[in-house]
């Protein structure tokens, strides 16, 4: 017996990549390819890489960079580059950097198998396309094997909502929905591999409209509810929501779906109606006010997560200060704040830039009010029970960590849990990045 072929992945950026970087490791499994945590034993290397800002490609290149010294030592190491900078970038990075030898885009990687085959025949390997055929029906079905009670699964990918900054509707193509059979069966064989909580993803995942078993066009709304039936599994989540995509049978599910948590991700980027303008978000700042309105009477303790920018093109102080009142309006359980960053290609990269000093102080204020929410919300648990699923043990002996209902890591001292398990837990004191808590009796 031949002893397997070993394969590292580095994922870059946002939850689908990790989706999508398991699919590939499964894929590349088929051609005798096992997973190692380490580049320096590997026969492959893949870089699952992120476009959506400037650092994340140039970390990508200074990485490839690092991997001259093993690839001159075993020239039969295969060095391949996956995900948004491969599909925005293609043969630029083999010319950039000749270490690589697989350039693989998000639509085309059932395809690796024979592109690595290709690699092994001493050819360099290249597929950005977007292919007809479904890549995840071309992928072999998931291995039987055991896994962690939490799990990522795919529903949607794509945007068609082109706001001005962003590279994903160049990179990740058109708003394209799976159909909903294959996604209840993907569903029900995580949870026979011991999954508890699925988050279903989507780069507008709202916009979701797959087929039903019927036929019929089927919301996000309407795919949590069939999942919400799906015994043994316990919760359900959704990301990356846009504002304008919130239908009324979604946020009702907040409000009646015993499965789906009281948390929601709903990016609004700017509090300014004249730079949402100028983003293209179709939306107003009051607009997405009144939405978060109708879901918390939907689903009182509902926490809110967002993503912000700071420095877009033309931004003023004023409209800064209109994001720093809406934040206020707010009050959210987290939220993740970005430095305008010039991608090229998209509208916004030909407009009048913000200095560097203005994104940095702005970025500065933004997160120290972001920070103080998240802090203060997190410190309101103490003293109240929420459900906590358990996912591994802790840093310290006999503990164990999970997340709450509302997202929240949460410790627990005890030596009865197990990962998968799923208990009420009683907060007892709040730290900088977690919650600790008790068994509740
Ligand atoms: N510059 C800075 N942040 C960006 N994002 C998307 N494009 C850019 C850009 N050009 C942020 C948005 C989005 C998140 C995933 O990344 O806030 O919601
Ligand atoms: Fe990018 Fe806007 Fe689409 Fe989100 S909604 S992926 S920010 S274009």
């Amino acid at each position: 017996m031949t002893a397997p072929k070993k394969l590292y992945i580095k994922t870059y950026g946002c939850q689908m990549n990790v989706y999508d970087s398991e699919r590939m490791a499964e894929a590349l499994g088929g051609q005798g390819y096992v997973e190692t945590k380490t580049p320096d034993d590997a026969d492959m290397i893949l870089l699952n890489t992120c476009h959506i800002r400037e650092k994340a490609a140039e970390k990508v290149y200074s990485e490839l960079g690092r991997f001259k010294g093993l690839k001159a030592a075993r020239p039969d190491l295969k060095i391949g580059v996956a995900g948004c900078v491969a599909q925005a970038e293609g043969q630029e990075i083999m010319r950039r950097q000749p270490l690589v030898d697989l350039v693989v885009g998000p639509q085309s990687y059932h395809r690796l198998p024979e592109m690595e085959a290709k690699t092994r025949a001493g050819e360099k390997a290249l597929d950005t396309d977007f292919p007809e055929e479904d890549k995840f029906e071309k992928l072999r079905a998931r291995p039987k094997a055991k896994r962690g009670p939490t799990a990522f699964l795919t529903v949607q990918e794509g945007c068609d909502k082109f706001c001005a900054f962003c590279v994903v509707p160049y990179t990740r193509g058109a708003e394209v929905s799976r159909p909903v059979d294959r996604l209840l069966t993907e569903a029900r064989d995580l949870v026979e591999r011991g999954v508890r909580e699925i988050t279903l993803l989507g780069q507008n995942v709202n916009a979701y409209h797959g087929v039903g078993p019927d036929g019929a066009d089927w919301s996000l709304a309407r795919l949590i509810w069939a999942l919400n039936d799906v015994d043994g599994l316990e919760r359900i989540r959704f990301t990356t929501s846009h504002p304008n995509d919130m239908a009324e049978d979604l946020i009702e599910a907040h409000a009646d779906c015993p499965k789906l948590m009281p948390y929601l991700h709903l990016p609004v980027q700017s509090g300014s109606d004249r730079i949402l303008k100028r983003m293209n978000r179709s939306h107003t700042a009051e607009q997405y006010l009144r939405l978060i309105e109708r879901l918390r009477a939907a689903r009182p303790d509902l926490h809110m997560s967002g993503d912000f920018i700071v420095g877009f093109p033309e931004e003023t102080e004023a409209d800064f200060r209109d994001t720093m009142a809406l934040v206020e309006a707010v009050q959210y359980g987290s939220a993740f704040s970005f430095k305008y960053s010039t991608r090229p290609g998209t509208p916004a990269a030909e407009r009048a830039q913000v200095s560097e000093a203005e994104k940095d102080d702005r970025l500065q204020r933004l997160q120290a009010l972001l920070t103080r929410q998240q802090r203060a919300l997190q410190d309101a648990m103490v003293g109240r029970e929420v459900s906590v699923l358990f996912e591994k043990s802790g840093r310290m002996p006999g503990q164990m960590v999970g997340k709450s209902d509302y997202l929240h890591a949460v410790h627990v001292d005890s030596d009865a849990i197990a990962p998968g398990d799923l208990a009420r837990v009683r907060i007892v004191s709040s730290g900088p990045n977690s919650l600790a808590g008790e068994l509740s009796r």
